[in-house]
């Protein structure tokens, strides 16, 4: 289709995050929600009636629509594999919600697949989209800190997921807390590391409850080649329920940047003194900015964000997580593909 047209956006799976991606696509010029499907199917005719879009009760029925040009698959996580090859093998481009796959096999092959078809492959790790994220971003990149040689990140809840029953907290189904939210945290870290994490050691706590199977209070210590490290802190096991903590520091040769949960904006400090950056937060620009970047790519070959070797060392890294947590010791990470 020529450029000017919005690209036909389809969307797979419409809980809870893909509220986040219709909102967005409803602000956008550049790509257009034209079809919608659900496993239940009466959630899929529900949303494509609100929506004024196509609704489907199966994948296959959506990827057959001529007018879906690209597909954002937001469904539980162990669907991503098989359902991320589908949609390339249709032909149309895919913003996989994070993580690209449940193991790292999993995730090469759907890159794999997607390079060798010439489509757009893009990961859903919003957080590299947040205005504190990216301010943190520009403050490295301009030197200002020097060299990082520490992350700390912290995002710390005391919400339990939907309910009991829900997919998340059964580790077969999510692959547990470091690929579910921990995914997240250590892609920023290796992002504003500048290099992939060589080695990672993790330890949890099953804080809301000891029937609770994944750990819902994590800590992932990571390693790099070039000797930096990051402490990355993700919990949902937080008193009061209401409570939340989050910090963001990235402690350089020559200074320190810093968010934290009742900053004013981002700080960075150095000999030269102190800057603070305002900061808006808003929820709806992040996945506005993804999905922006997405239809670039998708449009004309921009490169994604993350890059897709990024996405699947975020997986490489959740993965050796988990076996830590299981096997109580340090695990070293393979360099990115
Ligand atoms: N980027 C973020 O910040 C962020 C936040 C939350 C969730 N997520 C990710 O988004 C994905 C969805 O999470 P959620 O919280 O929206 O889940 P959810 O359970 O609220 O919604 C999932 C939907 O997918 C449907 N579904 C399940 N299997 C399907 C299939 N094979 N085909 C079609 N539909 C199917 C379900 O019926 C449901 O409506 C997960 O991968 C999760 O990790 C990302």
């Amino acid at each position: 289709m020529e450029h000017g047209t919005p690209l036909g956006i389809g969307i797979v799976g419409v809980g809870g995050i893909a509220l986040s991606h219709m909102a967005a696509l409803r602000t956008m010029t550049s790509a257009q929600l034209v079809a919608v499907c659900d496993v239940d199917a009466a959630r899929a005719a529900e949303v494509a009636h609100a929506e004024r879009c196509a609704g489907y009760g199966s994948v296959e029925a959506l990827l057959a629509d001529d007018a879906v040009e690209a597909v954002i698959v937001c469904t539980p996580n162990m669907t991503h594999e098989a359902l991320g090859l589908q949609v390339l093998a249709a032909g149309k481009h895919l913003l996989m919600e994070k993580p690209l796959a449940m193991t790292p096999e999993g995730a090469r092959a759907v890159a794999d697949e997607a390079a060798a078809r010439g489509l757009a492959l893009a990961v859903g790790h919003s957080h590299r989209f947040t205005d504190q994220s990216l301010a943190i971003r520009e403050v490295i990149d301009a030197g200002e800190i020097g060299t990082p040689r520490f992350v700390r990140v912290v995002m710390n809840g005391g919400w339990i997921w939907p309910g009991w029953q829900a997919w998340v907290l059964n580790p077969e189904l999510s692959g547990g807390h470091s690929l579910h939210n921990g995914i997240h945290i250590v892609d920023l870290a290796s992002w504003w590391i500048g290099e992939p994490a060589t080695s990672v050691f993790s330890v949890g706590q099953h804080a809301t409850s000891e029937a609770l199977e994944i750990h819902d209070y994590l800590v992932m210590e990571l390693g790099f080649a070039s000797g930096a490290s990051a402490v990355c802190e993700i919990s949902r096991g937080e008193r009061p329920r209401s409570a939340g903590y989050l910090e963001l520091t990235v402690v350089g040769t020559a200074g320190v940047v810093s968010r934290t949960w009742d900053a004013e904006g981002v700080l960075a400090w150095t000999d030269a003194g102190l800057t603070a950056w305002d900061i808006e937060g808003s929820a709806a620009r992040v996945f506005l900015r993804e999905l922006e970047a997405f239809v670039a790519a998708a449009r004309s070959g921009a490169e994604v964000i993350p890059p897709v070797s990024a996405a699947i060392h975020a997986v490489d890294i959740a993965a050796a997580s988990e076996a830590s947590l299981r096997e109580g010791r340090t695990i070293a990470i393979g360099a990115p593909a």
